[in-house]
């Protein structure tokens, strides 16, 4: 019996036009959550995110009351998040019922990079409604939180859409990635050189400039955050995607003091140059990061230096609390489950490995530990799936550990997975492998902290796993079990089954969740 089923969910694209319009829909699906009593942004509105986004079960949250910034003057006086922390807004996002299975989710997620709109400009929008430069510009203004106690400081850019170009095409990449505020005008950024952001900074400083024109997004669609946080493929601009998620083109309006484009419909931008001359760099980190423990060092990080703020009437500020844990999934790990598994569900059908039948990365780290559903149809087709996993630059601080297991086993049932881990598992006959010395992740506190220095070594370190908990081919078929090499499960037979359940009201049962 073959868990995953070959259909997948047929998307009908949702433009909701920006922040507000997500909200509204989020409002009217009952997955949005308000709150009006006075919470602070020091601590308390970080711990509430985290405590309240639970295991995918928690609504999203629009603070409206935030202490310091609730009086009718202030410039931003709300803060909106969790906004993708549930498989259930990921659906509504992609334009699918509400209830889409995660599995139908990760199908879609195979194919939804690829699709392209491109952009529209148009001549301005509602994010200029007001302009801020020189001496007025206070990155204060705004209610960034110190998400939690342990941050090196206040983090204003947390699920922003980083804006840059490559100065030979011009091509526009829009990233996600971590910002802290220094002082009134200067944000310095976590940026490796090894994402598109860095390619760009690269390429400007190749150029013979010192700095590089930069924009941040805050606040539109979901898919601004969504894609940005995602591996669109370099040289692809994720306006192009956007456009094709959403079904419409993006309406971008170009930026004040940078030749760069924004999303009309910001709710805030952020624009400037970053300094690339380490002689600036300022001080940045650490925060707790996506694996859920305080990472990233205290250190001097090339910083934006903001030369003007537009932004909506009574702006909301969109935030993220990032670091995924046991009964709490931030929003990146809930996206990058899907879009993890997807990826490598293309690697394993470009490598050409057969009979796979269903991928998946639980959204408690996202992607670290990989399940593979396959059927097998010769011997070594696990091993042959975790080389071409392991051999794919998609592995870089992904896929650490990989589990395959036979078609019958339910890979998003931790009870199922472990079942087989416990039964078809046999460390002596080869099933676990052992890949030493691989890169890794430089955020994953298991590797020693020397050899996870990228600056040292360009990556971290990481001795990959592969478990193999298929059936072993490699066994005798048994002439005593009609030539199988496994006993029969002892699952009734179907028909025992449907005349025993055809019982249960009878006898004051009920079926069981999960039986078959
Ligand atoms: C909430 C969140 C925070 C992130 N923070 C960072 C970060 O600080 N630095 C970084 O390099 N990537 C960060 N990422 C991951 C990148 O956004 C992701 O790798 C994305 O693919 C980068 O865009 P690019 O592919 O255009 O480089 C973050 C992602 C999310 C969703």
């Amino acid at each position: 019996m073959g868990v995953a089923s070959e259909m997948s969910a047929e998307r009908k694209p949702v433009a909701y036009e920006d922040l507000r319009g997500w909200m509204a829909a989020l409002k009217a699906a009952g997955e949005l959550h308000e709150i009006n009593g006075e919470v602070d942004w020091n601590i308390e509105l970080g711990t509430i995110m985290r405590l309240a986004q639970g295991a995918g079960t928690g609504k999203a949250l629009l603070f409206n009351n935030i202490k310091g910034y609730n009086t009718n003057d202030a410039r931003c006086r709300r803060v909106f998040g969790n906004g993708l922390s549930s498989y259930r807004r990921l659906a509504m996002m992609l334009g699918l019922p509400p209830d889409t299975h995660p599995r139908e989710l990760v199908k879609i997620g195979r194919n939804v990079l690829n699709g392209s709109i491109p952009p529209r400009i148009v001549k301005t929008g509602p994010v200029k409604e007001n302009i801020v430069t020189g001496k007025d510009i206070n990155l204060y203004d705004f209610p960034a939180p110190h998400w939690n106690r342990l941050d090196g400081g206040r983090y204003i850019l947390t699920y922003g859409g980083i804006v840059t170009k490559d100065p030979t095409t011009n091509v526009m990449n829009v990233g996600i990635y971590r910002g802290m505020l220094a002082s009134r005008d200067k944000i310095p950024i976590l940026m490796w050189r090894a994402q598109h952001i860095g390619h760009h900074a690269t390429a400007w400083q190749n150029g013979g400039s010192s700095e590089m024109p930069i924009a941040v997004a805050i606040g539109w669609e979901p898919t601004l955050g969504f894609l940005a946080g995602q591996p669109v493929t370099k040289g692809v601009c994720e306006y192009d995607v956007m456009g094709a998620v959403r079904g419409a083109p993006v309406d971008l309006v170009k930026c004040e003091t940078v030749d760069l484009y924004v999303p009309a419909t910001a709710e805030i931008v952020i624009e400037g140059y970053l300094d690339l001359d380490p002689a600036t760099y300022t001080m940045e980190g650490p925060f707790a990061e996506f694996t859920g423990y305080l990472a990233g060092d205290r250190s001097p990080k090339p910083t934006i230096r903001v030369t003007a703020i537009t932004h909506r009437n009574d702006p909301i500020l969109r935030g993220s609390i990032e670091g995924s844990l046991p009964g709490s999934y931030s929003e990146n790990a809930v996206c990058s489950s899907i879009m993890r598994a997807g990826t490598a569900w293309n690697v394993l059908e470009r490598a050409g490995v057969p009979g796979i039948t269903d991928v998946w990365c639980p959204p408690v780290h996202a992607g670290i530990n990989l399940l593979v559903g396959m059927k097998q149809s010769y011997r070594g087709q696990a091993k042959q799936a975790a080389n071409a996993i392991w051999g794919s630059s998609a592995a870089h601080v992904r896929y650490k550990h990989i589990t395959v297991v036979d078609d019958d086993i339910d890979i998003h049932d931790y009870a199922a997975v472990d079942w087989a881990i416990a039964y078809r598992v046999n460390a002596g006959e080869d099933d676990i492998i052992i890949m030493p010395s691989t890169f890794g992740a430089g955020l994953d506190p298991s590797t020693r902290r020397r050899d996870r220095n990228p600056a040292l070594f360009g990556t971290g370190k990481w001795n990959r796993v592969l478990i193999d908990a298929t059936m072993n081919l490699d066994y005798d078929p048994d002439p005593d079990l009609d030539g199988a090499r496994f006993p029969p499960m002892v699952w009734p037979e179907p028909d025992d089954r449907e005349a025993a359940y055809a019982r249960f009201a009878e006898l004051g049962l009920t079926k069981p969740p999960r039986s078959p």
